[in-house]
């Protein structure tokens, strides 16, 4: 799904936190890419987001989905994932089950698409536990198995993989790219780690203070001489 914004301002009472202007003022999110949005804490980037999922409503500007409004059957191809999920306290199975519950499907199928995500985030092992007491990595692949169990249009993460350890932090990105290439999965990231950000992104979104100072392919931000990503590029240096 394409996703456009165009002149958005968010402004929580008298502090603007977003104000999308100049050459930036309209941005394009190209449908069957993963768009990467970095910059410092509080820059905008989870304001930006909620946002472009419909979850927050921008104080001025737009958004349209494939050129259109956003309607109940457009938001429910989407769907939103943060590093701090929450699950019900139901087993792991239950949780990412339960998107598949809603939508009626029959119980085979629901048990075989489960099964797949469980083996693919590695959680089968501990499929029956309760949700409640789970690692932070151990609930974070279980909130983006629930997250893909649908397989929905766009996927919006939040720091994803915040605190998760190498190996389960291959596991995740290895689903995304999977999505991303066979289904055509659009993915808006938000992300603190810049290698990742390379590794996985066609696009990235650089905001800072509230402004957007970049928004085009990776390559290009390498060889961008605005100081604030030069600088914000060399402090992440990996
Ligand atoms: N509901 C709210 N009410 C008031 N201010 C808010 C609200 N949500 C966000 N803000 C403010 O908006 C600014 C941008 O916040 P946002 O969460 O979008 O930043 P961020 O780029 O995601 O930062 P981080 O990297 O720390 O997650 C911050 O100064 C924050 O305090
Ligand atoms: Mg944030």
């Amino acid at each position: 799904m394409n996703i456009e914004t165009s002149s958005i301002i968010k402004t929580y009472k008298e502090k603007t936190v977003l104000h999308l202007e100049g050459k930036y003022q309209d941005l394009f999110f190209e449908s069957g890419k993963i768009h990467g949005i970095i910059g410092p804490n509080g820059s905008g980037k989870t304001t930006l987001m909620k946002i472009m999922a419909g979850l927050v409503t921008p104080t001025a500007g737009d958004v349209l989905y494939n050129g259109q409004p956003l309607g109940q059957e457009l938001f429910s191809q989407m769907t939103y994932s943060t590093h701090t999920p929450t699950l019900f306290s139901r087993s792991i199975y239950e949780n990412i089950a339960y998107p598949l519950k809603i939508r009626k499907w029959e119980k085979d199928k629901i048990d075989q698409t489960v099964s797949q995500l469980l083996d693919e985030f590695e959680i089968a092992a501990i499929k029956n536990q309760s949700a409640r007491h789970l690692s932070g990595g151990e609930s974070q692949k279980t909130a983006l198995a629930r997250a893909l169990s649908f397989s929905p249009q766009v996927l919006f993460l939040d720091e994803p993989t915040a605190n998760i350890d190498p190996k389960s932090i291959q596991v995740i990105e290895a689903a995304l790219k999977k999505r991303n290439v066979e289904d055509g999965l659009t993915i808006i990231i938000i992300t603190h780690n810049l290698s990742q950000a390379f590794r996985i992104c066609n696009h990235l979104t650089f905001l800072d203070q509230g402004s957007c100072l970049f928004s085009d392919t990776p390559e290009k931000i390498m060889v961008s001489d605005h100081p604030t990503i030069d600088e914000f590029i060399s402090f992440n240096r990996f």
